[in-house]
């Protein structure tokens, strides 16, 4: 039997970040489902297609083939056999993805392979509804939030990282929006699972969170 970690919060909390820490430390697979739905955004956007009407994306999926592949044991995103992992990460694919997210038709798209991946390797999966939908069997589940200033500050240094200027507010204003959005819809919102173990990492380091998680695991 696999051991899985499901760690589920809103943009920016520190999942990916504390996710790929525990898994590397652990000889686990991180799996981002996060990057799944940017993969069908991407498509979406690619193609003309609003996440808005849903009739319009449920007949273009078909077309949007989306898997995975590891190199270097990083997880690698293809659209069509492409490899798109560098394109992902823009603020219009993050915000598209939560779109098309609400949509039933995607996530069915994505849900055997989530699940297959977990019932295959030990994991740490982040995402929105890993501990509440996708893995209600994992053996330890953490909900893992900071303020949105925090959150917001923290997307900001790293866009300054990359030499994209951008104003906080905007940021902040975005991140709010998304998570309004991840947290009312009507299929798999983003939620804290009554057996998952609450974390704010507002004030505390990558390194603190990792170590707390791991002192939570029982291999
Ligand atoms: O995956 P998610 O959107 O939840 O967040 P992330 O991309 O892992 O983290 C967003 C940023 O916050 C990254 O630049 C992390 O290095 C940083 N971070 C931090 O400064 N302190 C933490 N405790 C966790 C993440
Ligand atoms: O990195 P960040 O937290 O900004 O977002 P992400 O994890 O890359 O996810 C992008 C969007 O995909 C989220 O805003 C969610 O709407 C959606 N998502 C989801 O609905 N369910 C998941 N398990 C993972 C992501």
């Amino acid at each position: 039997m696999t051991y899985n970690i499901a760690i589920d919060g809103p943009a920016g909390a520190g999942k990916s970040t504390i996710a790929r820490r525990v898994a590397g430390e652990l000889s686990f697979i991180y799996v981002d489902t996060g990057a799944m739905y940017r993969t069908i955004a991407l498509g979406l956007l690619r193609e003309g297609i609003d996440a808005g009407n849903g009739a319009q994306v449920e007949a273009a999926l078909p077309q949007i083939q989306v898997s995975i592949a590891y190199r270097d044991g990083e997880q690698q995103m293809l659209l069509n056999g492409e490899n798109v992992s560098g394109l992902i990460r823009t603020e219009e694919v993050g915000n598209m993805a939560s779109r098309a997210a609400a949509l039933p038709c995607v996530r069915e798209k994505l849900l055997d392979l989530q699940k297959e991946l977990a019932r295959t390797h030990n994991v740490v999966m982040d995402g929105r509804d890993i501990g509440t939908n996708i893995l209600p069997e994992a053996q330890l589940k953490i909900y893992l939030t900071a303020s949105a200033d925090t959150r917001a500050a923290r997307r900001q240094k790293e866009l300054q990282e990359k030499g994209i200027p951008c104003s906080f507010e905007k940021i902040r204003d975005d991140i709010i929006k998304r998570d309004d959005q991840d947290m009312h819809r009507e299929i798999a919102p983003l939620m804290q699972a009554a057996d998952a173990v609450y974390l704010d990492s507002s004030d505390m380091t990558i390194d603190e969170v990792t170590e707390k998680i791991k002192s939570l695991v029982n291999v």
